[in-house]
């Protein structure tokens, strides 16, 4: 399978797979397509540690690393990453922190132990504390650096394509892709509305094709409710050069996950899913459970913005994964709608192979509407 994406990285596959665990990234790396390390929750030592592990583990083949810097956050500027956290905490209202503990309270979900980790508050989702974690890549081999909410600021741009590095952006318009290639990125991800975390509100199969002609000839990953080889089979048809997914990765066998968080995405199925802004202040696909209907309530206070919000539940995302079972119905589940179709545990080599099979099914199938197959 080749594309203008498998010839820019060298590529077996037009597979791109964005994880936060890195045993994924590096499976899928090793299989020929390309695994993207999501490293907005991981503080810049961590990070280190995981991209020094990468550049070990994925016998020379390239990865990606993802940030989120969103390109609406209004922060006061000049404040450093360790001054900012303290200053936006002071804005979050008593009301927000009692009604997270109320929830919780509800379901028995206990506090962290006093002397255990805390949850990490402020993501590298501002400016301030991104830019530590583009450093971090810097000093390390990604081939590819990937924006999530909104279109890189400039002077990275700049920065990776010096250092011979290929930046990619999430777009869920038309408008939102062509910011991305004003700004000089090289390749555009195309999100749908079905995809898992944050998300737009168009549907895939209706914003592919717009998004490729709209940025033609920058290459375009179609993104969002990709779980199958025909439906990679129509992304290419459309003219994507590319697939990039993220909710099949959470059920591989390499993923890192609490048997509960697991089980859930197993048994769902894509009516369970909401696009909801009680976790992160941003609109975000997960399954709906009892913690998205209260903030849906008529007496909660409402999500807050972004960063806002997760300081408010960063909390409650660690105490959901240490007391799994407990929290279950109150838990941070993020998935795309084709967690429908992710019903087994299978090794990332299973899924892989399993795609290019459907895959080259599909393509025999239109192979054999036209006249030509036939005579
Ligand atoms: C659990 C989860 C977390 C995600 N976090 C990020 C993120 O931090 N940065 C990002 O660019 N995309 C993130 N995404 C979106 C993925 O990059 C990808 O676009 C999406 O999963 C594709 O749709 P799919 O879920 O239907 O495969 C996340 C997706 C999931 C499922």
């Amino acid at each position: 399978m080749r594309t203008r994406a498998t010839e820019l990285f060298g590529l077996d596959l037009p597979l791109f797979a964005f994880s936060h665990c890195r045993d994924v990234v590096a499976a899928v790396s090793k299989a020929g397509g390309m695994g993207v390390l999501g490293a907005l929750a991981f503080t810049p030592d961590q990070l280190e540690i995981e991209l020094k592990w990468l550049d070990d583990h994925v016998d020379g083949k390239p990865y990606g690393v993802d940030l989120v810097m969103p390109a609406k956050v209004q922060l006061p500027e000049g404040v450093k990453a360790e001054d900012l956290e303290g200053q936006l905490e002071e804005m979050i209202s008593q009301e927000h922190r009692d009604w997270v503990e109320k929830v919780l309270a509800e379901h028995n979900v206990p506090p962290l132990p006093e002397d255990g980790p805390g949850g990490h508050h402020l993501l590298g989702w501002t400016d301030a504390t991104a830019r530590p974690q583009i450093d971090i890549a810097f000093q390390h081999s990604p081939s590819l650096l990937v924006n999530a909410l909104g279109p890189p600021p400039k002077d990275i741009v700049d920065a990776a394509h010096e250092r011979g590095i290929k930046v990619a952006a999430l777009a869920s318009s038309p408008r939102h892709a062509q910011k991305h290639v004003d700004t000089g990125v090289d390749i555009v991800v195309a999100q749908g509305t079905e995809a898992g975390g944050h998300t737009g509100e168009i549907s895939s199969v209706v914003l592919w094709p717009q998004v490729i002609e709209a940025i033609a000839p920058t290459p375009v990953l179609a993104a969002g409710g990709i779980a199958h080889g025909s439906q990679i089979a129509g992304a290419l048809a459309m003219g994507a050069q590319g697939v990039w997914t993220g909710s099949i990765w959470l059920t591989v066998q390499e993923a890192e996950a609490p048997p509960a968080q697991r089980d859930a995405y197993l048994a769902a199925t894509s009516k369970d899913t909401v696009r909801s802004r009680s976790w992160t202040g941003k609109p975000c696909r997960m399954l709906r459970n009892d913690w998205t209907d209260a903030w849906e309530a008529p007496d909660s206070p409402k999500p807050l913005g972004m960063p806002l919000q997760y300081m408010v539940t960063a909390d409650a995302v660690a105490r959901g994964h240490r007391y799994a079972d407990r929290a279950k119905d109150v838990m941070f589940n993020p998935v795309g709608q084709i967690v429908v179709q992710m019903n087994r545990v299978r090794p990332v080599r299973e899924v892989i192979y399993d795609l290019v099979q459907e895959y080259l099914e599909a393509v025999e199938r239109l192979q054999r509407l036209s006249p030509a197959a036939e005579a």
